[in-house]
Formats: structure tokens, C-alpha cells, sequence
């Protein structure tokens, strides 16, 4: 069977999650790709730091560069715009398959970055970067490929969401819906990204241009975070039957479309209305399939390590067999249970 060394840059919540898959599931990973998935080392600041998941620690190097030299697939989950531009322009002139969480540097250099990966002729995916565990960004690109998308309207930002929810459910006041966001985890010890809406945004700005197939940056997007939603105004959209939720929305307009990031009242019946606490959903038109939505969590390691490792396996496929890669991928028949064996509620 063919190897594939897999270099993982960052062991943050995320890279932690995607070490232990890779680690702990390489048999299943192997049945599906029709490779040995090997992680031959993952680039980190400190090599001594404790980590959520301990990898062996023979794996753990400071040098990303090197590590990215030798490696057939590229996992950057580093963040930030710096060394993780460099370290994936080097990933792609060495003409290894990059797979990236990473919004921020897709919002800011991303038409640079799909550039240079096409001109090479090398894959760059990054489904976790868009709604975490939700697999939105390949549904658009190959599932609606045959279908022309009119609009995208999605909850991007759990750490709002969470917020909105708390102030609609409770009547709160938007610092005290902070501070619990904050108390719970899901705000950052900055939250600027999330309750202004940059990170929204970032995400907003990738959902646009696979949808419309046109590269728009962060600097098309108009923005408007939550800061200055109150309680009142909550109050008022709940007694017209009205949600306040901020969505990012990529829209086809006469002559143009409209990327954008607001708070928007949605009736409260409306699919997206339905999305509670620090959950994530993407409401998709299209013209022939109609209305689509896609739900499930926005953050945190494990969802959006699930995410990562999609990358990673249909990388791993073309890589194979330059194609969709194997069929068969059983390494366990799994028995039919009868039906009183069942739990049929819900
Ligand atoms: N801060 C982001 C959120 C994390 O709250 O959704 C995921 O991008």
C-alpha cells in the first residue's frame, strides 16, 4: 500500500484532534483512501507544551519548513497570517496538497493563495474553515456544481449566535450575554472577530466566491457586528414575531451580488431562526434545487478536526488514483440490529 507523509503545522485545540485521528484511526483512514496516512511531524512553537492530546513526542519540531519539504500533504492549522502564508506557499511550490482551517489568511490572501495553488496544479481545501464541522464549502463547489446558486445566508459565528440567543431567551443585555460567552468558552479573551463581525466575514467572503465562482476578499464584504444590538431591540423583533440573528450573506443581485455581514431580523419560523446557542447553519437557494440547509457546530476541536480529515481523505484519494479513490472502504460489515433492539425516540 502506498504512504503518504502528512506534515501537521499547529497543535492547537484543532491539530491536537487532528494528530489523535490520524494516529488513532490509520487503519480506517487507510481503508478509505487506500494509503497509509503517516504524520512524519507537527510543527509547533514549543515542543515541550502540554498538549490536549500528547502525540509521541519524537513528532513535535520547531522547524515547519523543514517538515513541509517532506511532505506529500500539508495540514496548516497554525491561524494568524504569519508563518502560515509563507509555510503554504512553500507547501505549494514543493507541490504538496494543502488542506487550511484557516479564515483569516483565506479572507486576506486567499485569491493569491488559489492562484498560485492552480498555477502549480496543487489541491488547497479548506472545508473547517467555513462553519467548522458543517460540510458546506464542498457542497457548494461540487454537489450545487451543476446548479447556479442565488443566495447564502449563514449563522458563521457561534460566539454571536450564543450571544443573540441569550438576549432573545433571556432578555439580557448584550455585555451580560458577553461575559456568559465568555464564562462558557465560546468568546475569545478578545471576542473583537466575533461581536464585530470580522470573523463572520472572513468566512463570509469564501462563501461568496465558491458560490458565485468569482474571488472576493474581506475588503468586499461590509460588515456589521452586534455591539449595538440591545435588549430593546430584541424585544421589539420578538413581539413583531421576529429574530435578530447576524448572518453573512452572499447574494446575486441585478448586476452584481451583495456580500455582507449584519445583524438581520428573520421571521422567527424561518429555518435559521430555529438556531440556537453556539450552533452554526448555512441556509443555501438554488435555482433548481431549491432551499438547502446545513446545520451542526461551528467550532471547537473534534468538529472541526472532522472537517480537516474530510480534506485530508479526499486529498489522500486523488493522490491514490487520481479520482473520487476507492469504493470499498469496509474494514468491519456492521449487522443489521432488529428493530426492538432500537431506541425509536428522539
Ligand atoms: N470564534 C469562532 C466562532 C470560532 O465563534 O464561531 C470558529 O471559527
Amino acid at each position: 500500500m502506498k504512504t503518504l507523509k502528512v506534515a501537521l503545522l499547529g497543535a492547537g485545540n484543532v491539530g491536537s484532534q487532528v494528530a489523535r485521528i490520524l494516529l488513532e484511526d490509520s487503519d480506517v483512514l487507510a481503508a478509505r483512501t487506500g494509503a497509509r496516512l503517516e504524520l512524519v511531524g507537527i510543527a509547533v512553537r514549543n515542543v515541550d507544551a502540554p498538549r490536549e492530546y500528547a502525540a509521541p513526542q519524537a513528532l513535535y519540531t520547531t522547524d515547519a519548513s523543514a517538515l513541509v519539504r517532506g511532505a506529500d500533504i500539508v495540514i496548516e492549522l497554525m491561524g494568524g497570517l504569519e508563518p502560515a502564508r509563507t509555510l503554504i506557499l512553500e507547501a505549494i511550490e514543493h507541490g504538496a496538497t494543502v488542506v487550511t482551517g484557516n479564515k483569516a489568511l483565506l479572507a486576506v490572501d486567499g485569491p493569491a493563495l488559489y492562484e498560485k495553488a492552480d498555477a502549480a496544479g496543487v489541491q488547497l481545501s479548506y472545508e473547517a474553515a467555513v462553519a467548522g464541522a458543517i460540510p458546506i464549502l464542498r457542497p457548494i463547489t461540487d454537489s450545487l456544481a451543476g446548479d447556479k446558486i442565488t443566495r447564502v445566508m449563514g449563522i458563521v459565528n457561534g460566539t454571536t449566535n450564543f450571544i443573540l440567543d441569550a438576549m432573545d431567551s433571556t432578555g439580557a443585555e448584550f455585555s451580560d450575554a458577553l461575559a456568559e460567552a465568555t464564562r462558557l468558552g465560546y468568546a475569545e479573551a478578545d471576542p473583537t472577530a466575533d461581536i464585530e463581525g470580522h470573523d463572520a466575514a472572513a468566512k463570509g467572503a469564501i462563501l461568496a466566491s465558491l458560490a458565485f465562482h468569482t474571488r472576493y476578499a474581506l475588503e468586499d464584504v461590509h460588515c456589521e457586528g452586534i455591539t449595538g444590538v440591545t435588549a430593546t431591540d430584541i424585544a421589539a423583533a420578538k413581539d413583531a414575531g421576529y429574530v435578530i440573528k447576524l448572518l453573512a450573506i452572499a447574494e446575486k443581485l441585478d448586476g452584481g451580488v451583495s456580500v455582507r455581514v449584519h445583524p438581520t431580523l428573520l421571521p422567527r419560523e424561518h429555518p435559521l431562526g430555529a438556531v440556537r446557542g453556539a450552533f452554526n447553519a448555512v441556509f443555501v437557494e438554488a435555482e433548481s434545487a431549491g432551499e438547502l440547509m446545513f446545520y451542526g457546530r461551528g467550532a471547537g476541536g473534534s468538529p472541526t478536526a472532522s472537517a480537516v480529515m474530510g480534506d485530508v481523505v479526499s486529498a489522500a484519494r486523488r493522490l491514490v488514483l487520481g479520482g473520487p479513490g476507492r469504493t470499498d472502504s469496509t474494514i468491519e460489515v456492521l449487522p443489521v440490529l432488529p428493530i426492538d433492539a432500537v431506541s425509536t425516540q428522539y
